[in-house]
């Protein structure tokens, strides 16, 4: 029996590696819903040849032309918000989160809704409304399968049947582009160069947040929520290779890690495929080949947003909904040229040091503050003449 797929942002780096999957095993899956948000050419060329059920665009004004792009097939189409909900209620197996930011949220709360798995990569939403995700997934029974290549790794090697023997979790991080740059280095790095990750072909907004070490911060409070570990249980140290996606350390001295070469097809694999595998287009690791992995404690001198990180986790509430949303208009600024990559990461601070802690019960109020914290931080950035 084909395994029924929904494939929320299709059209993205991690939603075309799922599809490459998709069509190197025949028969193996059927898709339901794609979505994207403006590559609509793509995501009509992805729904006709995967004979999709629905197609989705979150922008309301490209329905027509989705419509029009999709004339003469039986596929279904939706635009808007909303319409990204009905796609992950819509009857499936499995959905795959692979849009990027907050917008991540809703939709992946109607998928728990309606009883689905939920292979999730879109980190925003776990960093953001982790608690209220992992408590509703509880509730409901349903399996949240990491994607995210250093959680999908300690999913693997995590034996939650022997979670009081677990010491610490050890994410790795490539330490991006600059890792060998010194601080004045980085003072006048281009676009160009923080988007050239040595490792992972990925988004324009997760390879900036690589160079900035912001994302390694995300993914420890994505650690933090899926895996029900504190901010002192969970190490981040700079491996340039890529090669251990994450550890496990057990109190026997027993220390479990995943290992592969870099390549998010492998987790993927594994997200959808769980508690099973699938063989996949990856290059085979040939440790001899590779000769030594190297291991360097991360400078937080030249990389803050990780010990800024740290902080946010330790202080919850609202301060990770706030490091997310903030950083997401920071590096967009960057992004359009308005700043320099060596002011994303003090900026974010200074917008953490006016944030007021609460409690939030509901994904709309999570919503509702992470609109108010793009609102200040874009305000902010008009003041410091941006
Ligand atoms: N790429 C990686 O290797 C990698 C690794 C680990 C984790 N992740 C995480 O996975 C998520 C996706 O990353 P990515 O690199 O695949 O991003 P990406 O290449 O930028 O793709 C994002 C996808 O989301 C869609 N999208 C963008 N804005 C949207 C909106 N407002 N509403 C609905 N859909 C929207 C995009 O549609 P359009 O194409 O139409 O814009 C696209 O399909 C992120 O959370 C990232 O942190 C990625």
């Amino acid at each position: 029996m084909a395994k029924k797929i929904t494939i929320l942002g299709s059209t993205g780096s991690i939603g075309t590696n799922a599809i490459k999957l998709i069509n190197s095993h025949p028969g193996k899956f059927e898709v339901q819903a794609l979505t994207a948000s403006k590559n609509i050419q793509l995501l009509a060329e992805q729904a006709k040849s995967l004979n999709a059920k629905l197609a989705v665009t979150s922008e309301e004004h490209l329905y027509l032309e989705l419509k029009e792009l999709l004339s003469g097939t039986n596929i279904k189409v939706a635009a808007g918000q909303e319409a990204l909900e009905e796609a992950a209620s819509m009857q499936t197996d499995i959905v795959l989160n692979a849009v990027v930011g907050t917008v991540g949220l809703r939709p992946t709360m109607a998928a728990i809704n309606a009883g689905h798995d939920i292979a999730i990569a879109n980190k925003e939403t776990i960093v953001c409304g982790g608690k209220l995700i992992t408590e509703a997934a509880k509730q409901k029974n349903i399996h949240i399968l990491p994607v995210d290549s250093e959680h999908n790794a300690l999913f693997q090697v995590l034996n939650e049947a022997q979670r009081d023997s677990i010491e610490k979790l050890t994410l790795t991080a490539s330490g991006g582009p600059f890792l060998r740059h010194s601080y004045d280095d980085m003072q006048n790095v281009t676009i160009e160069q923080a988007l050239a990750h040595p490792n992972w072909k990925m988004g324009p907004k997760v390879t900036i947040d690589s160079a900035t070490m912001v994302n390694k911060g995300l993914e420890l409070i994505e650690a933090h929520f899926l895996f029900d570990f504190p901010e002192d249980k969970i190490d981040i140290i700079i491996h340039p290779e890529s090669i251990i996606h994450g550890m496990v350390h057990y109190n026997d001295g027993s220390v479990l890690a995943q290992l592969g070469c870099p390549d998010m097809i492998t987790p993927i694999s594994y997200a959808l495929e769980w508690p099973n595998r699938i063989a996949t287009t990856a290059n085979k690791l040939s440790l001899t080949k590779l000769g030594q992995l190297t291991f360097i404690e991360p400078d937080l001198q030249k990389f803050p947003s990780v010990r800024i990180a740290r902080e946010v986790l330790r202080q919850g509430g609202v301060y990770p909904i706030a490091f997310n949303a903030t950083n997401e208009i920071i590096v967009q600024a960057f992004l359009a040229g308005k700043l320099k990559f060596i002011e994303i990461v003090p900026l974010i601070e200074r917008m953490l040091n006016s944030v007021k802690n609460q409690e939030l019960t509901s994904i709309e109020e999570v919503l509702s503050y992470d609109q108010e914290v793009r609102r200040i931080t874009t305000d902010l950035l008009e003041k410091v003449n941006i």
